[in-house]
């Protein structure tokens, strides 16, 4: 017999010690593993399956607490913009107002950089599509592979171009927390209450390979209490607020 801490192992264990129609049966609800193999009918109805939801998302809520605010906004003009761009990081609206954009995802500041914009359109021009529509995995233009090597060597590190942050954190931040990257020992993924929201929803996704636990912004006293608790720790926190 082997015991793991989620939930989904243990039930793995279950269906193979006992008949197909009790299988599907969350541990969570008794005592114990033996304790339910004993509560079972022998040759009785399938049991409902307990199911935890919203254990690290909650949209129905989101909307609840966020809707008001998103409403405000854009009553106020504040979101919902089409611009155009009247020169780097001013923006005219359709409003016809005039603003500077400070509010940047851009880290490495390159939307703008003329060497790169004519780099795009030329390869763009050349390959005649804008992408292989395909898995880049699979096959992806030769551009991009270029694009990638010449990221990577400044940072040296194995740079990927993806079509936005939130893609790139999607496919990385499983895989992080599945051990992948680490030995194939899975961390404790330690989430600041404040890395950017679009994190959220990996949580789930997170916690079906191991522990996720959020914190409080920037609780370093709570980030170091955990760090003596468990041998090893992801901590993800992404922002500056
Ligand atoms: C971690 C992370 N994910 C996502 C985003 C949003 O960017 P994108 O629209 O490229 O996903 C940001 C931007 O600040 C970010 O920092």
């Amino acid at each position: 017999m082997f015991k793991r801490k989620s939930e989904s192992r243990i039930i793995l264990f279950l269906q193979e010690k006992i008949p197909r129609k009790t299988q599907s049966i969350s541990c969570r609800s008794l005592p114990s593993h033996r304790n339910k193999l004993k509560a079972q009918p022998q040759h009785g109805a399938v049991q409902p399956m307990k199911i935890n939801r919203n254990l690290h998302t909650n949209y129905k809520n989101m909307i609840t607490l966020a809707e008001d605010d998103w409403n405000t906004s854009q009553h106020s003009k504040l979101s919902d913009l089409n611009v155009e761009v009247t020169d780097t990081n001013h923006l005219k609206d359709q409003y016809g107002r005039y603003f500077h954009h400070f509010c940047t995802t851009s880290y490495l500041g390159l939307d703008y950089s003329p060497a790169l914009l004519e780099g795009a359109v030329r390869e763009i021009r050349n390959a005649k599509t804008l992408r292989i529509a395909n898995s880049k995995n699979r096959c992806k233009l030769n551009a991009l592979d270029h694009y990638e090597s010449a990221l990577s060597d400044p940072f040296n590190c194995h740079a990927l171009a993806t079509l936005s942050c939130s893609a790139a954190s999607s496919g990385i931040l499983p895989l992080l927390a599945a051990g992948v990257l680490t030995g194939n020992q899975a961390p404790t993924m330690v989430f600041d209450k404040h890395a950017h929201y679009s994190m959220n929803h990996i949580k789930a996704a997170c916690a079906d390979e191991t522990e996720v636990i959020t914190t409080p912004h920037n609780d370093m006293n709570q980030l170091e209490a955990l760090c003596k608790k468990h041998k090893r720790i992801a901590y993800i926190a992404d922002g500056f607020l």
